[in-house]
């Protein structure tokens, strides 16, 4: 089985959804052994931002008429695109930054949401070609916001990633959530206890 961890915080040693995608990924291997395990740190390494060069795939456009930078775009996305499709499983740490997702996991998603591959347009509307996986997704957030019509109006992390994933067709969709990490820090080792619990079960009711 793939294993595709990846991880987009910002905080290093400090952050919460590292560690619980750590753990996570602990357990599914605790479940399975014959687990191939590739990492992915957009924090370190974040895919760069589209542009007007890496724009060949979208537009269809043949190698050879490409310049180097564009190729060299293109190689980016190829590389992205065939890793996340080879993966059966991935569990992917989401922070909430500034309401959303940080900067570095959209320049992820940007690169793998190509038409023909991850999904495509019909008749009847768009198709997504990715349904195959499990993805799992750990939701770390300072205040809380699953819990108030409000806090769902200005939550747009969880929400959003649901209509990506969705639009790839991954229906085995599974959120963790650690919620008023900044709010509550007295209350920080119980919000992570809380959310490693959620992982048992959640790895019980939907394995990798
Ligand atoms: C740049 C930045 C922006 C943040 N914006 C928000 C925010 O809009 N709302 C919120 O509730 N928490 C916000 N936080 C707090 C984080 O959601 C919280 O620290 C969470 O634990 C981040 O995940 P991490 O520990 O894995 O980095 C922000 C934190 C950072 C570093």
């Amino acid at each position: 089985m793939k294993l595709l961890h990846i991880d987009s915080s910002i905080t290093g040693a400090a952050s919460a959804s590292r560690m619980l995608t750590q753990y996570v990924v602990e357990q599914i291997r605790r479940q399975n052994d014959k687990v191939q395990l590739e990492y992915l740190d957009l924090a370190d390494n974040p895919p760069p931002y589209f542009s007007a060069d890496s724009m060949g795939l979208r537009l269809g456009l043949d190698d050879a008429s490409l310049n180097e930078r564009q190729r060299a775009e293109n190689r980016i996305s190829e590389q992205l695109v065939s890793q996340f499709l080879e993966a059966d499983t991935l569990v992917i740490g989401a922070p909430f930054y500034n309401f959303t997702i940080p900067s570095q996991l959209k320049s992820w998603l940007d690169r793998i949401a190509q038409a023909g591959r991850t999904f495509r347009y019909t008749a009847n509307g768009p198709e997504g070609l990715a349904g195959d996986k499990t993805v799992y997704i750990v939701v770390s957030r300072g205040g809380v916001y699953s819990n108030s019509e409000q806090g769902q109006a200005l939550e747009h992390q969880e929400s959003y990633l649901r209509v990506m994933f969705g639009f790839m067709g991954v229906t085995n969709l599974h959120f963790i959530y650690a919620e008023g990490m900044a709010k509550a820090p007295e209350q920080r080792a119980a919000i992570l206890d809380n959310a490693k619990a959620s992982v048992s079960n959640l790895l019980e009711q939907a394995p990798a």
